[in-house]
């Protein structure tokens, strides 16, 4: 279970943002969060920035989408290069058809749960999923406190996945820092989102080299 880190650009300066995506050369992945002010009451990025990114930065591009109708969107976010393509549980009506359209188009497919979403009606679609994304805040907004009501549900996804082979990557995402990133890991999460964590240190590749060593342990 080897720690990956996604730095979220949400945090990052969006007038600036392929000096933003150099500034983490160490990080294993860019994490981009799509909204679209209906899924959630924020809005931020679409396929034009990502298609930009891609060509900016050899990042890998993580891309989470908090939008509604994922169905119709994803698939084109897999398209434009994204290494990962993550849609909402709540927001998708045929999340089995999405997921392997997304792998089909050479993507790794993600499903996101709300904090208050269980992960056990999911389970048999785990073998769609290269990862679970376990919200650890209400999504929306970065900055907000990490909220350690989802600490027992990461235990029991981690549990599942492991019933199930143990390859589908479980990330978290939403207050991820210092703090908390060890009782993260400690549940069984290996993939950590980190916005204010990252782009709101002075140094960021200081930022993510410790998040990843307090996760490693
Ligand atoms: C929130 C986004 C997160 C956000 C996390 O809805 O999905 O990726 O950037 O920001 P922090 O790490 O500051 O909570
Ligand atoms: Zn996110």
């Amino acid at each position: 279970m080897a720690v990956q880190i996604s730095p979220s650009i949400l945090s990052a300066d969006f007038a600036r943002l392929a000096d933003e995506a150099a500034a983490v050369p160490n990080a294993d992945w860019l994490h981009v969060d799509v909204m679209d002010y209906h899924f959630v009451p924020n809005l931020t990025l679409g396929l034009p920035v990502v298609e930009a990114l891609r060509k900016a930065t050899s990042l890998p591009l993580d891309c989470h989408l908090m939008i509604d109708d994922p169905d119709r969107w994803a698939p084109s976010y897999a398209e434009a290069g994204a290494g990962s393509v993550t849609i909402h549980a709540e927001a998708s009506s045929a999340p089995v058809r999405t997921l392997r359209e997304i792998r089909s188009q050479g993507a790794r497919a993600g499903l996101a749960l709300n904090p208050a979403t269980a992960v056990e009606p999911y389970e048999d679609l785990i073998g769609e999923l290269d990862m679970l994304l376990l919200m650890t805040v209400e999504p929306g907004f970065g900055g907000q406190p990490f909220l350690d009501v989802v600490l027992p549900k990461i235990r029991r996804a981690r549990a599942l996945i492991e019933r199930h082979g143990g390859q589908v990557w479980l990330q978290v995402d939403g207050g991820v820092s210092a703090d908390t990133i060890e009782r993260c890991a400690q549940a069984g999460a290996d993939v950590f989102v980190a916005g204010s964590a990252v782009y709101g240190a002075d140094d960021r590749v200081a930022a993510v080299d410790s998040l990843r060593a307090l996760a490693e342990g």
